[in-house]
């Protein structure tokens, strides 16, 4: 398993490219089994989950054709047409759904589309048991009759599904992006009520208005979704990722250096660059996107809490927690998505990180300097922050494990070296742990 090396300690300068959205693009993609015709998404991120997610797709009967970097109409990153022309198979099995969760996302347009699924249950996974019960109960509010058997969610419905009121309890991004895509081919309104606001979830909504469903209340989280009988084909392009954007925003401000990230939209991540802003960093808009710049100012602890967004999100949570780890003063950190999303804190420790975890919080107290240490990755968010302290730290980290960093950002290692991190990766050629 390959490993990534860092000699820490040079501040980050220079331009990164942000890719398309990793969570929009696994949303966006199943949705081209609601129609026969060729969903085109353009700006899509070179990722190991955008690949499984494809071959998911493939073993559907969806025939795919990949362009690479492409000028296309004003849209950059590679280009996917998706054609569901027929849909030879409706089930997604178990050796595909475990390695991706959002595999479980061809359930709600395979449903509308055939009018049965059968799609491996995901079982937990490091951050959490995340189950999708809500998933599937929003489904059997539009009408289908669901069995959990052998390990499988089977689903049906006689004829098609039918409009109706989806209450979420708890905001659930796929859980509303299931709902989503059943209910644009429903018969009849279905009204989302808690509906998850998260740009990715408004990138699938205005991606299927763009294919010819009729949804109001995108962005907010009330959506009102009047089925119709058939879908076309769209050409759309993925919106930038937030999380890849901020989480550069983070090794500029942890290596007191200076970033400009390009191809992306501030709007998109305001409450991390308020909190930013607080920690002391100067965090500007340019032309092609933003700029943080911590080469003079003194970074201090903020606390965060995690919400649905708008606010802090999850995702940026560990990431948080890593330049935390080297402010002036200490900070408290609190997890309220999942349960088990501290799985960063026992590696950072290994580093010199002083973080004392009390349930749901935890208090970091910076220190003045970090230092190298081989540590472990346990999911994609944790790799990444052990690689912000692995840039900040003085002498050599090896962050082990690092298949979890190829299934959410792109090419890492060469951006980062692009603008002068001592960062490599090395090929390990012993025999599988
Ligand atoms: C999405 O996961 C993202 N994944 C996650 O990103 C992200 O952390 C999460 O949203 C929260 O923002 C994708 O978009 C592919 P949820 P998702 O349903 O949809 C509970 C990353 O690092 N819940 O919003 O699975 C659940 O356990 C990943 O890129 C239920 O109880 O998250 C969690 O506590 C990791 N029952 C909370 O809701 C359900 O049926 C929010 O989960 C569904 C969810």
């Amino acid at each position: 398993m390959d490993k990534i090396r860092i000699i820490g300690g040079t501040p980050l300068k220079g331009t990164i490219t942000i890719g398309g959205a990793k969570n929009a693009a696994l949303a966006l993609m199943p949705a081209c089994l609601l129609t026969d015709e060729t969903l085109t998404l353009c700006n899509l991120p070179h990722l190991v989950d955008i690949t499984t997610m494809a071959h998911l797709l493939g073993q559907h009967g969806v025939a795919m054709s990949m362009n690479g970097a492409a000028d296309n109409g004003g849209h950059t990153g590679r280009v996917l047409e998706l054609t569901a022309g027929e849909i030879t198979n409706t089930t997604a099995p178990y050796d595909l759904v475990r390695r991706m969760r959002a595999s479980v996302l061809v359930l709600g347009p395979l449903l509308a589309r055939c009018g049965r699924a059968r799609v491996s249950l995901p079982g937990g996974c490091a951050i959490g048991t995340r189950p999708v019960d809500l998933h599937l109960k929003a489904l059997e509010a539009l009408g289908a009759r669901i069995d959990l058997r052998e390990g499988y969610i089977a689903a049906e419905v006689t004829g098609r599904l039918r409009g109706g009121q989806i209450i979420f309890p708890q905001v659930t991004v796929g859980g509303t992006e299931n709902a989503l895509m059943a209910a644009a081919l429903a018969e009849g309104e279905t009204v989302i009520v808690n509906a998850a606001r998260e740009p990715e979830v408004s990138d699938l909504a205005n991606c299927l208005v763009a294919m010819g469903a009729d949804i109001a209340g995108i962005g907010t989280g009330t959506l009102r979704i009047r089925g119709v009988d058939r879908l076309h084909g769209a050409v759309y392009s993925v919106l930038p990722d937030r999380i890849e954007t901020a989480t550069y925003a983070l090794a500029a401000a942890i290596t007191r250096g200076n970033l400009e990230l390009v191809g992306t939209r501030a709007d998109l991540l305001e409450s991390v660059i308020k909190l930013l802003t607080e920690a002391g960093a100067r965090v500007t808009t340019t032309e092609r996107g933003l700029r943080v710049d911590a080469e003079t100012d003194a970074i201090v602890g903020v606390d965060i809490m995690t919400e649905p967004y708008p606010g802090f999100p999850t995702d940026m949570q560990a990431q948080w927690m890593a330049l935390m780890a080297t402010a002036a003063g200490a900070s408290m950190i609190t997890e309220t998505i999942f349960e088990n999303r501290f799985m960063h804190v026992p590696e950072l420790a290994r580093m010199g990180a002083r973080v004392n975890v009390h349930g749901a919080s935890a208090i970091v107290r910076g220190v003045p300097r970090l230092s190298g240490a081989p540590v472990m990755a346990t999911d994609l968010r944790a790799s990444v922050s052990l690689i912000l302290a692995g840039l900040a730290a003085e002498g050599e980290t090896v962050v082990n494990r690092v298949y979890h960093l190829d299934r959410g950002y792109e090419r890492v290692e060469a951006k980062l070296a692009a603008c002068g991190a001592v960062i490599e990766r090395v090929k390990d050629t012993s025999p599988a742990e």
